[in-house]
């Protein structure tokens, strides 16, 4: 199996489930909260390394209550920690979530130390991605450090994914630099600047990436599934038939990314590869929480 470095954020995630998602102004009574472990790159750190994946993780983190309960989750989990660098003076990130009753969210994350993340600090970190086969991040880092780092990860021929959330501008000659890019819907329409809305503008959308250098591109469409599309083929593939009701959202992107990783990692074909993905991705969203969610391989094969 091929290894996975994976560079991003570790929040902790602060959930308040209710009847809706409050609008401007507005106040509701909840029904629950709960406190859990977060952040885009840690919540797909963990989901891969559930699925027996050799995964170490790269990021900044405080020294508090909340970096303790990363440090515990990566334990249980078995993710790589030596790369993550721990800065007392700066506190671990937070994000509030607001849940509703269909498991749809609404997310605002403050990454905390992970926004101090600078170049020297993936130089120092090089050996992690230099000995792993694929490299994983997102947007929550500092845009110049996921590109600096996507750099460095193809420099050491890395296979690159490009989980491109939450959508941040990314400049055309970048675009080169990814192998796998995993937008949902929402996003391709931010790095495009149009609608999307048919099957024939996510196939058209699909191309423009791929024009603009990206060599696979994955738009994930939520409960309708994926579609796939690079130079050779093209095709949608439906989302996993879930056996539980949807209950959170949260985190369903990143299981599928960490899973995603996964299946390249033991060199799955791409359609294999996908539905994989697609299993964990829905599973997940059948639990409360992010990284709470993310499923263990054993269970996959009682879902
Ligand atoms: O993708 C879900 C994650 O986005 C949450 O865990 C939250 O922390 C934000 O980073």
């Amino acid at each position: 199996m091929k290894s996975i470095s994976i560079l991003g954020v570790f929040v902790a995630d602060l959930c308040f489930i209710g009847d809706r998602i409050p609008s401007k102004g507005q106040t509701i009574l909840g029904k629950k909260h709960v406190v859990g472990p977060g952040g885009k790159g840690s919540n797909q750190a963990i989901a891969a390394a559930r699925l027996n994946g050799e995964v170490s993780f790269i990021t900044k983190i405080g020294k508090d209550s909340h970096s303790e309960m990363a440090f515990n989750l990566y334990k249980e989990a078995g993710v790589k920690t030596n790369s993550i660098i721990q800065d007392e003076k700066l506190f671990t990130g937070v994000a509030g979530i607001m849940i509703d009753k269909d498991g749809n969210n609404a997310i605002n994350v403050v990454s905390g130390a992970a926004e101090h993340l600078v170049a020297e600090d993936i130089d120092n970190k090089i050996e992690t991605i230099k000995n792993s086969e694929i490299f994983l991040t997102q947007m929550e880092t500092p845009d110049e450090i996921t590109i600096y780092a996507l750099k460095k990860a193809k420099e050491h021929k890395c296979i690159t994914i490009l989980n491109p959330a939450p959508a941040r501008k990314i400049d055309e000659g970048n675009f080169k630099l990814i192998d796998f890019f995993t937008p949902n819907e929402t996003e391709a329409e931010f790095y495009l600047n149009k609608k999307i809305e048919t099957d024939s503008d996510i196939k058209n959308a699909a191309d423009e990436f791929l024009n603009k250098g990206v060599k696979n591109v994955i738009i994930t469409l939520g409960e309708k599934g994926i579609y796939f599309a690079n130079k050779n083929e093209k095709f949608f593939l439906e989302s996993y038939n879930l056996r539980q009701p949807v209950i959170d959202t949260t985190g369903a992107g990143d299981a599928f990314n960490g899973a995603l990783a996964v299946g390249l990692a033991n060199d799955l074909d791409i359609k294999e590869a996908l539905n994989f993905a697609n299993k964990v991705a829905g599973i997940s969203t059948t639990r409360l929480g992010a990284a709470a969610s993310m499923p263990f391989a054993k269970e996959l094969e009682n879902n």
